[in-house]
């Protein structure tokens, strides 16, 4: 029988409330997995026929994480950002998307640097947990699902520029990795 959305949604909860941390994180992870291999959820949500752009498919009501689909028709870097309180993952079913993480060099908290890359194929998912420094670079023609510990439309997190060392602080910037952050005037 399919892992379906439904069966991974009631997964993520119970992992959540044994475990809210790295290690249930990294079981979600490997759940995300395992619901990209079903072909109906990806054609359902991820597939040809769905419309261009990001659509939430899931909140949970009480524990608030997300499930989020994107069909992107277009490329598109992210610069580095967090996710504020809120771990991620990341799951691609449609042509790549290439992953980097950032860590502060120690000097102030806009300084980062690359600290490791990896590409998410089609079926492979990525955890960044919470306030880990992440940027995103997909192909034209990327789908994939997206998981968040909450709603990420109500969540501060941080964007970063790395060739002006400059952080900024954004907030209630809507579901995005997707869109230009909006940036509050700091
Ligand atoms: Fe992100």
């Amino acid at each position: 029988m399919s892992y379906t959305l439904t069966d991974f949604c009631d997964d993520t909860r119970a992992i959540l409330q044994k475990h809210d941390d790295h290690a249930g994180h990294e079981q979600i992870r490997q759940k995300l997995e395992t619901l990209l291999g079903n072909p109906a959820f990806c054609a359902e949500y991820v597939g040809p026929d769905n419309n261009t752009g990001m659509s939430q498919i899931f909140e949970d009501p009480k524990l608030h994480f997300c499930v989020l689909a994107y069909n992107m028709a277009d490329a598109r870097k992210s610069p580095p950002h967090d996710h504020g309180s809120s771990w991620a993952v990341y799951g691609q079913t449609t042509v790549y998307t290439d992953m980097t993480i950032w860590a502060a060099t120690g000097k102030d908290e806009g300084t980062i640097e690359p600290v490791r890359t990896f590409r998410l194929d089609p079926g492979n998912a990525g955890l960044f947990d919470v306030r880990e420094i992440h940027s995103i670079d997909y192909a034209a023609g990327s789908k994939f699902v997206r998981v968040t510990g909450v709603d990420m439309s109500m969540e501060t997190r941080r964007v970063f520029d790395p060739e002006t060392a400059t952080v900024r602080t954004i907030e209630q910037a809507g579901t995005s990795d997707t869109r230009e952050p909006r940036a509050k005037s700091s």
